[in-house]
This record gives structure tokens, C-alpha cells and sequence, in this order.
């Protein structure tokens, strides 16, 4: 190859090098970037945001909170609203938490659609009032060996009116394990009538983003961000008999709902299951065991699924499902409050559909 063909090779290649940075460059600047966009929000309150971002996370940069317990993985189902417009394709991601009727109304699940182009959107008022707190961790106590009970302080100007029973969503910041902040939701176990506290029991899932922050990283003294209240799970003011079932940390939120009827001296008559592997894992059993005094109505009902030798248990046996039906003869006139996993509340709810219990008088949050 002469002086002039090794010229004209390099020419060449460095005019390809310099399309390709080109075609990069224009790529970069117009894929994923739908510049500005307007959302309108229940035909009245218009952002002007950036595309690009899910809706649920342009929401949230904008100060509107939608429930999104998962912290938009696509998995809990919560974060809907109805998008009239601009909100594209519906997504496979979405059918399982939408049902046809839902779809037909316009209903998508808000960490699945992307935000490109200007959009109409329906949100229940009740979501604009919802707003960030930031709290200090007051204190770390270890409940159980995998729980720990949480004690957040708000500012005296924040306190957080919220119904025995609701929940929180608290953010965890990135950290060494996770490169992005991320939302999770805890049950308030504190009463309502608390309001410049708010506490929470916060179970240790292996490899868990928010909760191994929570159990190895967050301090007493420590900044919290969380927002909500969020949730339809909380306590109803009739007189129906009460059924409470929980595992785990389902308990926060029936402790909730125990502190506002010793609260408010409400002699209403409550069966409460709770069911452990061991004894250790009955916590809080102290205070369920003083409400009880002040409100002799409630009935606990604890059992173990696999007490050791050393637990000397005499008590009831087996799961929440196995008690229930030994002490409940007819549902048909009372009322269930349920709270643990997915497996734990659609078996209750099937144990107490067949004793009778009308669906509209099942109150549950499922966990997982
Ligand atoms: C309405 C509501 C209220 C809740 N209240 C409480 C509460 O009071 N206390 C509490 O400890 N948790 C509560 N949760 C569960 C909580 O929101 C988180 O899902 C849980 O703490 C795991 O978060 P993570 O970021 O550590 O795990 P992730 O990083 O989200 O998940 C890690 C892995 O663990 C699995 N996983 C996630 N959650 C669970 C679970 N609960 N059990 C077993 N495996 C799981 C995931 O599938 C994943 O494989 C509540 C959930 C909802 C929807
Ligand atoms: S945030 Fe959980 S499904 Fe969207």
C-alpha cells in the first residue's frame, strides 16, 4: 500500500469513526429523551415535567405520593391511576394487577408507564393530601431475633394524622447494597392518638434492600424520610365482633388497632390469633397482655408451629388456620382483620369464608 491508499484508508475509517459519533451523539440526545411534557391531573392541576421517567417516579418528583408499596418493581399492584391519555401500549408488566373492568376504565399501573408525551391522568383527591415527613429514628429495639421496633420522631409542626391500621412508606437511601433510593411499606404499630411519633416493627428479609438498611445500617439518631399515611386497611367504627389475624410482623397493625381500643375504652368483643414458630417470636406479648386487662373482651388466641423443648409450651398448636376454625363456629355476623403473607390471608380468608363471613367484612394487608 503507497503513501496516498494508506491516507485514503485513514480517511476513511475516521469518517466512519466521525458518523458513528455523529449517529451516537443524535441517539443519545433522542432516545429516552422525550423532553418536556405536560400531565394533566384530574382535569385541573397541570406539571410540566422532563420525559423520560415513569409516571409513579414523576409523580413523586413533583410531590404527589401514589401508593406504591414495592417501590416499583412491578409486583404489589398498588400504584395505580387512570390515564386517559399519552399513556401508550398497555403492558403485559400490568395485566396481572389489572382486571379487564379496571382496564376498561382507564386504570394502569403508574411504575410501568413511561412518561413521553403530554398526558391526562385521574388520581383520587384523597392522594394529593399525602406528603413526606422527615422524621429521626428515636430508637432501635430488637423484638425478635428478625424484628426490630422502630421509634420515629416527627417535628412537633408535622404530626401525621393517620387511621389505626394504615401504613407508611419509608425511603431507603442508596447505600452500599443498592445504588438507588427506594421505597418500602411498614404498618403503623403506634396508636393514632400518637401523633408526633410514629413506630413500626420491620422484619429481616435475607438480601432485602430496605430492610437489611434498616437492620444493619439505620442508627438511633438517624434522619428518616418516609411519606404516606397510605392504605383501606384500618379499623371500622360498627360493633361487629372482631377476628384479628397476624404472623410475623402482620402484628403492627392489629397492635394499632389493640392501642386504639385501650385508647378510646373500646369494650368491643375481639378474638385475636397470633401464631410463631417459637415462643421468642411471640413478641409484644407484655402489652397485648395489659390491653387485655383494661379490655377484658379481647380473647388471645397464640400458637406455635414448631415450639422447641425448651419453649415448655403448653398452649394452642399449629398455624392461624388451624386455631380459627377450633374457636369459630359461625362468622356470618362478625368481622376479620388480617395481616401477614399472600399464603397466610387467602387461606384465612377461605377458612372464615366457610365459617360464613361475608367478603365485604374482610379487611387484610398482605405482605408480600
Ligand atoms: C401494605 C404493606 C404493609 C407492610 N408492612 C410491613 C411491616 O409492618 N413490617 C414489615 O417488616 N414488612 C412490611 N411489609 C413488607 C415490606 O414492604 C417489604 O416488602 C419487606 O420489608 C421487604 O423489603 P426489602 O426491600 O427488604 O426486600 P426486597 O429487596 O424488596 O426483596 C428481596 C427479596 O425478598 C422477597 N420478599 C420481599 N418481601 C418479602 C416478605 N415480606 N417476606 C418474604 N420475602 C419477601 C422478594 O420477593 C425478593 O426476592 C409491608 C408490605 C405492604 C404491601
Ligand atoms: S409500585 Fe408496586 S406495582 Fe407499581
Amino acid at each position: 500500500m503507497d503513501y496516498v491508499e494508506i491516507l485514503q484508508s485513514v480517511g476513511i475509517l475516521s469518517g466512519i469513526g466521525g458518523t458513528l459519533a455523529l449517529l451516537m451523539s443524535v441517539a443519545k440526545n433522542t432516545v429516552g429523551n422525550y423532553g418536556e411534557c405536560n400531565i394533566t391531573v384530574n382535569d385541573d392541576k397541570v406539571l410540566e415535567v422532563q420525559g423520560g421517567e415513569t409516571l409513579l417516579s414523576t409523580l413523586i418528583d413533583n410531590g404527589i405520593f401514589i401508593p406504591s408499596a414495592c417501590g416499583g418493581k412491578g409486583t404489589c399492584g398498588y400504584c395505580t391511576a387512570q390515564v386517559f391519555e399519552g399513556g401508550g401500549e398497555f403492558l403485559a408488566t400490568e395485566a396481572p394487577h389489572i382486571t379487564p373492568k379496571e382496564r376498561e376504565n382507564h386504570v394502569r399501573l403508574t411504575c410501568q408507564v413511561k412518561v413521553k408525551r403530554d398526558m391526562k391522568i385521574g388520581i383520587p383527591e384523597e392522594y394529593l393530601s399525602l406528603r413526606q415527613y422527615f422524621t429521626k429514628v428515636e430508637s432501635i429495639v430488637d423484638v425478635t431475633d428478625k424484628i426490630k421496633h422502630l421509634t420515629l420522631q416527627l417535628a412537633p409542626e408535622d404530626a401525621m394524622e393517620f387511621k389505626a391500621g394504615q401504613y407508611v412508606q419509608i425511603l431507603a437511601p442508596e447505600y452500599e447494597n443498592s445504588d438507588e433510593e427506594i421505597y418500602r411499606a411498614y404498618s403503623i404499630c403506634s396508636s393514632p392518638d400518637v401523633k408526633d411519633k410514629l413506630e413500626l416493627f420491620i422484619g429481616y428479609i435475607p438480601e432485602g434492600i430496605a430492610t437489611t438498611y434498616v437492620h444493619f445500617h439505620l442508627k438511633e439518631g438517624d434522619d428518616l424520610e418516609i411519606i404516606g399515611p397510605f392504605g383501606h386497611f384500618f379499623y371500622q367504627d360498627t360493633d361487629k365482633e372482631m377476628v384479628m389475624a397476624a404472623i410475623g410482623t402482620g402484628l403492627a397493625p392489629i397492635m394499632s388497632i389493640l392501642r386504639y381500643m385501650r385508647n378510646h375504652k373500646i369494650h368491643r368483643k375481639a378474638r385475636v390469633f397470633f401464631s410463631a414458630r417459637h415462643k421468642a417470636d411471640l413478641y409484644m406479648m407484655e402489652e397485648l397482655l395489659e390491653i387485655q386487662k383494661e379490655i377484658p373482651e379481647i380473647e388471645y388466641y397464640f400458637s406455635l408451629t414448631r415450639p422447641e423443648e425448651s419453649d415448655n409450651w403448653d398452649g394452642l398448636r399449629g398455624r392461624v388456620t388451624d386455631t380459627i376454625p377450633q374457636f369459630i363456629e359461625d362468622a356470618s355476623n362478625m368481622e376479620a382483620y388480617l395481616c401477614g403473607n399472600n399464603a397466610m390471608i387467602d387461606a384465612v380468608i377461605a377458612t372464615l369464608k366457610e365459617k360464613g363471613m361475608p367478603e365485604e367484612s374482610i379487611f387484610y394487608d398482605k405482605f408480600e
